[in-house]
């Protein structure tokens, strides 16, 4: 894509969204990328040098908690010495201009809330958080390293990371939020992610059925381009300054 191509496409989503009453905005792993922390699919993916099916499911956890503990350790020390970058400002900034906002991301980093966003709509949990095998509570454990094996204050249980593993559900009530959202989108922005996960990767589709406008962010092409009414090739970061800080 041309300078001017970009230009003149940067332009028509300005003007959408002057007009947008209602924004909804879905990220994935590219929005971090920036801040350098590793996406699941690309050439460096995670995906790429790790097994999901031995680190990220009930099963391995079940078969090896130290294992999987090990693993988002390891993540979450990853994490802890990041910082949002200009992409999570941005949004962040996005919200303020608009009463009917809604983010949804598929991220489990937390720097959304640290960027100022205020109550994203994390699908797929947060590695800040653990829950209890036994009581099912939730809470926040900031500890990097976790003590392993990491118990529940309340029961004495086994604490797992509260992240949605391949082969578990969604938490209803995001699936209901997020659902809402997309039903009363004006313009919708769909930033770094490749598309490939359901049921986010269907979310576009959806919202478009019911009459938004959508964006897509992303250096390369996903498996939900086609969908989109225009994609802007290039970083989260670089682009979402040129349409809100511009
Ligand atoms: P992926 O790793 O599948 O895709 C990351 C996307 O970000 C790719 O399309 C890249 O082209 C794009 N990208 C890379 N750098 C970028 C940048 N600077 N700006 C914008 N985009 C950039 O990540 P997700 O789609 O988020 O689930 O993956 C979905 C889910 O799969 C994750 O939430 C995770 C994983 O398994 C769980 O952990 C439950």
């Amino acid at each position: 894509m041309s300078l001017s191509q970009l230009q003149e496409k940067i332009g028509i989503v300005k003007e959408k969204l002057r007009k947008a009453g209602s924004v909804t905005v879905l990220t994935g792993a590219g929005l971090s990328a920036d801040s350098g922390i590793p996406t699941f699919r690309g050439a460096e993916g995670l995906w790429k040098n790790f097994r999901a099916e031995e680190l990220a499911t009930p099963e391995a956890f079940l078969k090896d908690s130290g294992l999987v503990w090990g693993w988002y350790d390891w993540r979450r020390t990853i994490i802890a010495a990041k910082e949002p970058n200009a992409g999570h400002y941005m949004i962040a900034e996005l919200e303020k201009l608009f009463s009917r906002f809604h983010l949804i991301t598929q991220n489990v980093d937390g720097l959304h809330e640290k960027a100022g966003s205020t109550n994203p709509i994390e699908l797929h949990g947060n590695i800040w958080k653990v829950r209890c095998t036994r009581c099912g509570q939730i809470s926040f454990n900031f500890d990097v390293p976790v003590k392993i094996p990491p118990e529940c204050r309340s029961c004495g249980g086994l604490l797992r990371p509260h992240i949605v593993w391949f082969g578990e559900s969604l938490e209803p009530e995001n699936l209901e939020k997020s659902y809402a959202a997309l039903a009363n989108s004006d313009l919708m922005f769909v930033i770094g992610t490749s598309g490939v996960v359901q049921p986010a990767a269907s979310f576009a589709g959806m919202a478009r059925s019911r009459g938004a406008f959508l964006v897509e962010i992303n250096p390369e092409e996903t498996a939900i381009s086609e969908v989109m009414d225009i994609a802007l090739q290039g970083k989260a970061g670089e682009i979402l300054q040129l349409i809100v800080n511009s």
